[in-house]
């Protein structure tokens, strides 16, 4: 059984997850539920910062918020010493909103409107991650107009490309992010960020995918990254000192996944850019690495009860939750494939072959086909596994299903860090014309008096 962090079966032969019976955290906060194991969320934090202080002499680690943002999240990464890349807006409002010092928010994204960029110069962030020839002239305007320098990197598609799910590499030539290598845009960019007065550049940046599961393209990014810095110093007679190498390490989600450590991760990377910095006689970069999917991902548990359960005959069992597609789109968007278990007959043989199925109107509203678990009933509680990155944060609101509550639990102790939407919340932002509201009075008038 795939049991991560502080996971274990309790004496009732319950799911337990930081010190907390999942039951009683069924019946305190109800389903569906996300379980955020914050004890593993900081293990894998001090792991990033541990490895880099082991392999590498001047460092950040950078957690992408995009896997799973929210306030107390904010605060965990400020407690562990990390920094934090942003993409929107809206996530940079939340760091903001917790407080989390803006010195130490990286600020990516291929589209960044001019309020976007307006917030976070206002802010004070560290870097921005330029994507594109227009960002660049709109943070060149933007920062001129606000009487500030940007500090950048830009983003390079080192044209690597990962073996993992199409929709998760960014690295190749035909990206929507960054700047080829190949056709010579990214030196171009290099040339228009010298003349820009408002814009400093003072790194290069670099993401080729997610859920990778081999040390081996990392290292190649890293060293066609090096080699760009070296050309850049050749060409431009200028020394870029920060290397940003982004995220990318795969979890597990199901029992047979074996990824890379953080540490191989680290010191392969490491190695690659020491090797490099000497080869090419280069001052080492400080070196900068954007986890995300690795630091919270298996910290994560989706609780569900189990509802209709229908068999369709000699072909399968659907067994439905109240949640799917809203609380965990992977399985719809990517095929993803999760494991589970039944919170609350954890020990119980795995005897039946059923597909759990979600709650949206949607065929392919499917969390798991063919999964082995005990018998189930109406009111079992589904938990599916490793779900802590990607999913709430893309959790939805598809046939108004409100989003659900996030706890972390840590040392027996449970922490509502997201209450669960109400049907309140679902309808506040609904406005109703007044002509609406006019017509059906009209008719109401009309009823009552011919
Ligand atoms: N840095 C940049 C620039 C990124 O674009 C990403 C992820 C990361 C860091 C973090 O990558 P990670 O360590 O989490 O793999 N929704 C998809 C994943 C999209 C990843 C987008 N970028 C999924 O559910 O699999």
């Amino acid at each position: 059984m795939l049991l991560t962090g502080t996971m274990k079966i309790n004496q009732k032969g319950h799911l337990e997850i930081g010190g907390c019976d999942v039951v009683d955290l069924a019946s305190q906060y109800g389903t569906p539920l996300n379980i955020m194991d914050e004890s593993l969320i900081r293990t894998r934090c001090r792991y990033y910062l541990q490895s880099m202080e082991k392999h590498y002499p001047d460092f950040e680690v950078i957690y992408a918020g995009k896997a799973f943002l929210t306030k107390a999240m904010c605060r965990l990464l400020e407690e562990e010493g990390m920094s934090l890349d942003v993409v929107s807006g809206g996530e940079l409002y939340t760091a903001l909103a917790a407080e989390f010092p803006p010195e130490r928010i990286y600020f990516h994204g291929n589209n960044k409107t001019v309020s976007e960029i307006e917030q976070a110069l206002e802010a004070g962030i560290s870097r921005f991650i330029v994507d594109s020839f227009s960002e660049l002239d709109l943070l060149d305007s933007t920062a001129q107009k606000i009487g500030k320098k940007a500090e950048i990197y830009i983003r390079i598609k080192p044209g690597v490309v990962p073996d993992t799910h199409q929709y998760i590499q960014t690295g190749q030539v035909d990206s929507k992010f960054g700047f080829g290598l190949s056709d010579g845009q990214a030196m171009e960019a290099v040339e228009k960020c010298l003349e820009k007065k408002h814009i400093s550049l003072r790194g290069l940046h670099c993401h080729i995918g997610s859920q990778i599961f081999q040390t081996e393209p990392f290292v190649q990014a890293a060293l066609i990254m090096m080699s760009f810095l070296r050309e850049i110093a050749l060409t431009k007679n200028i020394q870029l000192l920060e290397l940003n190498l982004g995220g990318g390490l795969g979890i597990r989600y199901l029992e047979n996944d074996q990824p890379p450590s953080i540490d191989s991760l680290i010191s392969s990377l490491a190695e690659a850019v020491k090797s490099k910095a000497s080869e090419y006689n280069y001052p080492l970069p400080k070196l900068m690495i954007e986890p995300g999917r690795s630091i919270v991902g298996e910290a994560g548990t989706s609780l569900y009860t189990v509802g209709t359960i229908k068999d369709v005959p000699g072909i399968r069992r659907y067994v439905s939750v109240d949640g799917g597609m809203s609380d965990n789109l992977r399985p719809a968007l990517y095929k993803a494939k999760y494991e589970a278990l039944v919170a609350n007959k954890a020990e119980e043989p795995r005897e039946e072959l059923v597909s759990i199925a979600g709650k949206a109107c949607e065929s392919g509203d499917m969390l798991i086909w063919d999964v082995h678990l005990p018998s189930l009933q109406r009111g079992d509680l589904l938990a599916i596994l490793s779900t802590g990155a990607y999913t709430y944060s893309m959790a939805n609101n598809y046939n108004r299903i409100p989003r659900p509550a996030v706890v972390f639990v840590r040392g027996g102790n449970s922490d509502l860090v997201v209450k669960r939407e109400s049907y309140e919340d679902l309808v506040m932002n609904d406005m109703i014309p007044k002509r609406m509201k006019k017509i059906r009075d009209e008719l109401a008038q009309k009823a009552v008096n011919p």
